[in-house]
């Protein structure tokens, strides 16, 4: 089956549950703390997974308790990470989650072991890139190697899917090379440069293309998403569910794309699969843990169907 490789960040998520954030010099009391595997490369290199694509996972942990543990895990989830680094210069990556009564977030994240995801790195492992089918791309590694990937991915002629999160600017140059650029409103603000606030969502999406992304999923939360490439159009609602934690909502989206594509889905059909895969997960809590299987989503859309306007 054609292969997806996924590079990316792993980090372990530290999650405490609270009725409202405090503010600055508040201290409140939590009502839930979780600690769970996270970090937007591996949350998509999973969901990619369990939702039936071929996936190579190529990221960077440290040799402290954190990274053998994260390690563990993902060779009970028979997830293949047999490219990426271990290190024992800095502790792996985690990210201290907040989430209010609403299932709303907010996150700090210390990179630690995905700095050392070098471009130098990349070079190393240039074949599987150039042999693979799609290379699956977010902003937690440094964004020099994000840009090798990208141009050792172009030259090879594989799909590049870029979801540039945590939001930042980019060069035109990478956007140019983007096949499939999944983005919500603040990061399709930043990398179109626009500072109006006023842009409509379609002229916001007609610029992410003039730049040179071939096609453009705007991602609007609990309001579905946006689909445009230079033929279609299609307006994907969301399910209606009871959200709990929305942390990787958007990864379990990417990863279910990724996973569709490969398998040679339709747009529609990946776009539908995609957005119920990701409201599964928001009625869990954590990242990893709230990822479904392939088979927990299409039992879900036994029962639920969405009304996708193309
Ligand atoms: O997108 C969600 C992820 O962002 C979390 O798992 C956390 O690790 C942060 O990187
Ligand atoms: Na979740």
């Amino acid at each position: 089956m054609s292969k997806i490789v996924v590079i990316g960040s792993s980090n372990t998520d530290l999650i405490s549950k609270m009725e409202h954030f405090p503010i600055p010099g508040e201290t409140i009391e939590g009502e839930s703390f979780f600690q769970t595997m996270g970090g937007k490369g591996a949350n998509q290199a999973l969901a990619a997974h369990k939702l039936g694509g071929n996936v190579q996972f190529v990221t960077s942990l440290g040799k402290d308790s954190n990274g053998k543990s994260t390690m563990k895990y993902y060779k009970r989830a028979q997830l293949d990470v047999s490219l990426s680094l271990v290190t024992d210069e800095i502790p792996s990556g985690t990210a201290m989650i907040w989430v209010d009564g609403k299932g709303e977030n907010s996150i700090v994240i210390n990179s630690g072991a995905n700095k050392m995801l070098s471009s130098t790195y990349i070079d190393k492992i240039q074949k599987v890139i150039a042999e693979a089918y799609m290379v699956v791309l977010q902003l937690e590694i440094p964004y020099e190697t994000v840009k090798r990937v990208c141009e050792i991915a172009s030259r090879n002629k594989t799909k590049i899917f870029f979801n540039p999160a945590p939001a930042q600017r980019i060069d035109a140059e990478i956007i140019k090379m983007t096949d499939i650029l999944v983005v919500n409103e603040t990061e399709a603000r930043i990398i179109s440069g626009e500072k109006s606030g006023k842009l409509e969502q379609d002229e916001m999406i007609d610029r992410l293309r003039a730049m040179g992304a071939k096609t453009v999923i705007l991602t609007l939360g609990k309001k579905g998403s946006i689909f445009k490439d230079g033929r279609t159009v299609i307006s994907v609602p969301a399910f209606s569910v009871n959200a709990v934690d929305s942390t990787a909502a958007g990864d379990v989206f990417c990863g279910a794309i990724a996973a569709e594509l490969s398998k040679g889905s339709s747009w529609e059909n990946a776009l539908e699969f995609a957005t119920a895969a990701s409201a599964i997960s928001v009625t869990k809590m954590g990242a990893q843990p709230s990822i479904p299987t392939e088979k927990e989503v299409l039992e879900f859309l036994k029962s639920n169907t969405l009304r996708i306007k193309v």
